[in-house]
């Protein structure tokens, strides 16, 4: 099968993680996928924002969990979340952040990396505190949490994939 193809139908959301922290190159590399992702109009208005430093991502963690009234931590134990980002003022912006979010998930899988999509980002960012957060890294009011992409080497096997049992419908 095609390389890529293998790729994109072998990745699966992994929920386990050892605490090794993913290496910024490697990093570097899946969030030029993310930026190379299309943008509605070419509006490239996303925006990333990488977290490594285990204090802020244990913070929103717990915030993420508080969503849900959760104590349990959202991140699996993943060492490295991305959250993505997008201008609100763009009619596109939720596509916008989601396929950015496939394009990390996709290019991470290629480097041996592990990830999953976490919810709740809006929400997250949306409390007074959670916009408190997005403002001391610089991050404008009229950017909305698309999603969370978790990072980091899974402690278990590559989780087996659901079959996918959707319509598709030929026009031929
Ligand atoms: C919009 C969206 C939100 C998701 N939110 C979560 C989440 O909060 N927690 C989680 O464990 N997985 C989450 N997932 C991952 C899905 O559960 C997962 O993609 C699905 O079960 C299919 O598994 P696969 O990714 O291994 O193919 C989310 C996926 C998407 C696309």
């Amino acid at each position: 099968m095609n390389e890529t193809l293998k790729t994109l139908t072998s990745r699966r959301s992994v929920r386990s993680y050892k605490y090794q922290q993913v290496p910024k190159e490697i990093i570097q590399q899946i969030l030029q996928a993310g930026l190379y992702a299309p943008t509605g109009m070419n509006s490239r208005d996303t925006l990333f924002l990488v977290v490594t430093d285990k204090e802020t991502r244990d913070k929103l963690s717990a915030m993420n969990a508080a969503v849900m009234g959760s104590d349990k931590d959202p991140f699996y134990g993943a060492p490295c979340v991305i959250t993505v980002f997008a201008d609100r003022t763009r009619r596109t912006f939720v596509e916008d952040g989601s396929v950015a979010m496939a394009n990390l998930m996709n290019a991470a899988f290629a480097l041996g990396v592990d990830s999953c999509w976490i919810h709740r980002a809006k929400e997250v960012f949306e409390t007074e505190e959670g916009r408190e957060i997005a403002r001391s890294f610089g991050i404008p009011d009229n950017y909305i949490g698309v999603g969370n992409c978790i990072l980091g080497y899974g402690d278990c096997e590559l989780p087996k994939a659901v079959e996918r049992t959707q319509p598709v419908i030929f026009v031929e």
